[in-house]
Formats: C-alpha cells, structure tokens, sequence
C-alpha cells in the first residue's frame, strides 16, 4: 500500500490551549484508496423506503450531480482512484454504491436487497465486478453490502435491525473467513451501519501494526452492541445525536482525510483534535434520498 501524505502542520485554527501536544496527537498516514461510484444522472425521489425520503419533495438532479462530482474530484485531487458504473435508468437509488456490494482481496459478494425497489441494481453491480476481474459471490441472504458491512483491521462489522438480515452476517463470515461481530441499529433514520459507524483507520500503520478505530453514533444502537463497541473501540469517537442527524458518520477516511458533511461541525473538531484532516463534502441533495458520503462510496479492495 502506498503512503499519499504525511501529517502537515498542526491545525492552526485551533486555540492554543486546546492543541495537544505532539504525544497526544499521533501521526495519520492517508493510505491509497480506489473506489466504485456511480454518477447520480437518475437520481429522484420516487419512493420512500427510509424516514429521509419524501418522495413529495421535489428534488433536483442537476444538483445532485454537481454534488457528487464535487465528491469525485476531490478524492482524485488527494490521490485516490475512483472507477464508474454506468448510472441505469429507473434506478434512482444506484448512486449509493456503497449498497451494491462488499469487496476484500479481489473477492466481491453480491448483494440482496431487502427492499424490492433496490433489486434492479443486483445484477449490474454483480456484472460490473466481473467485468473488472473480481470474484463475484452470490449472496443467498439479504443484505445491503457495505452499506450495512464495514472492515475494521481485520473484523467486519455488520449491522442489522432495518436491511441486512442476521443470517448474512455468518454468510459473510463464511464467505470472507473473517470475525464478524454483529451490531443491531435501533433509530430508523439510521437504518444502515455505514450511518451510524465511520471507520477511520481501516488499514495497518506502518510497522503492520493495527491500528482500526471508528467513530460512532451511540444512540443508533441497542445496549448489547453499545457494550461490544465500548469494549472493542476504547478509543473511539463518539459522536453527538447533532452530528448523526447530519448523516456525519456517512463519511470516508484513507487514515489521514476524513471525508464528511460540512454540517458535522462537533465531529469536525473532534477530528481534528486527534490529527485527522476532514474534508467537508456537502451532498446535502443525496441526503434527500437518506444517503451520504459513504453511501456513495463502495471501497475495491485487493487484485485487479
Ligand atoms: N435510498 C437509499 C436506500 O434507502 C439510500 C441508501 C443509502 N446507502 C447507505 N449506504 N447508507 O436504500
């Protein structure tokens, strides 16, 4: 894996009180990333399967598109390799690519929505993999990609309680032969993990030491899973019910630039605090259709 950029200088827009010193504030490397996103061309609202959507409301495409490209040239600027699908008519919901499957090592499983309106992107998400030299696996239980399956280190962590049903979380065990732990989402507006879960170092520290930590919205979840990420993640941020009702867990990180919204400003700090780099991306017209940062934003992981 390649290194793209070092920690620069300290944040200077911080009061000096408040800066911690440089043993408080480790070193973040941004790490290469390539990801799949589609361009949101037939983007609307036509449907509501998610409290955010009013189908009512109208919406505005073009917007949406600048938008999002203003989210595709923001990761080429830092360096990041950003592959396409071709966005399908009637398919509103494609631009969420994050749903469309899960990816390590070169191995892609295929995704099962729970909701009828998403079925139509199954296969041209399937197809794109392999078009692209991924073994793509059939997924036999519903489940929303990772959307609701996030890579931590070496874990995955797997939501369920709207889309993804328990039953795909052994499957993606089986599957990738990995620790899947289980986290069961509560509030409706947070109905994938990827909503209420931001992984920041999904990657080694040089060194190959892991180094995994989240952020995440505490009141998402029920009070088994908070017990499982207190333990697991001591270090994790934990976000205020203002910043998760921003959609600012939907974010992207490469270990260094954390991509969220620009309204996430209490999370913002806090990352900055732990000498992270956000990147305020406002996709305020996808949040219309209940998705964000992430939810545009599928990772590729491995082989190609
Ligand atoms: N309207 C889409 C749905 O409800 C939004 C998906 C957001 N994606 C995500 N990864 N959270 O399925």
């Amino acid at each position: 894996m390649s290194t793209l950029r070092q920690n620069p200088e300290p944040v200077a827009d911080r009061a000096p009180e408040a800066r911690p010193t440089g043993a408080e504030r480790p070193t973040r490397i941004a790490q290469h990333r390539r990801y799949l996103m589609c361009a949101p061309e037939y983007f609307t609202v036509s449907y509501r399967i998610n409290p955010w959507m009013e189908p009512a409301k109208p919406t505005d495409t073009a917007k949406a598109v600048e938008q999002w490209q203003t989210l595709y040239d923001t990761y080429l600027a830092l360096g990041h390799e950003v592959e396409l699908i071709d966005p399908v008519e009637g398919l509103p919901d494609m631009v969420y690519t994050a749903n469309g499957g899960f990816i390590i090592d070169g191995r892609a499983l295929g995704v099962r929505f729970r909701v009828d309106e998403r079925r139509g992107e199954e296969r041209p998400f399937m197809d794109w993999f392999a078009a692209h030299g991924f073994e793509v696996i059939e997924p036999v239980e519903v489940q929303e990609g990772e959307g609701d399956f996030l890579l931590v280190g070496d874990t995955i962590l797997a939501g369920t309680g709207f889309r993804s049903v328990g039953d795909s979380h052994s499957e993606v065990a089986r599957v990738f032969d990995r620790e899947v732990v289980s986290l069961r989402l509560v509030d409706p507006r947070f109905y994938h993990l990827d909503t209420a879960i931001s992984v920041l170092d999904p990657v080694e520290s040089p060194g190959g030491v892991e180094r995994a930590n989240i952020a995440y919205l505490p009141s998402a979840f029920d009070e088994a899973s908070l017990a499982v990420l207190r333990e697991r993640y001591p270090d994790a941020i934990q976000v205020s019910d203002a910043d998760g009702a921003v959609f600012g867990l939907n974010s992207a990180s490469d270990g260094y630039n954390v991509f969220i919204s620009p309204r996430a400003t209490g999370f913002e700090q806090q990352l900055r605090e732990r000498g992270y780099n956000p990147v305020l991306i406002d996709l305020s017209e996808l949040l219309l259709g209940g998705g964000g940062i992430k939810c545009c934003t599928l990772e590729l992981r491995g082989k190609r």
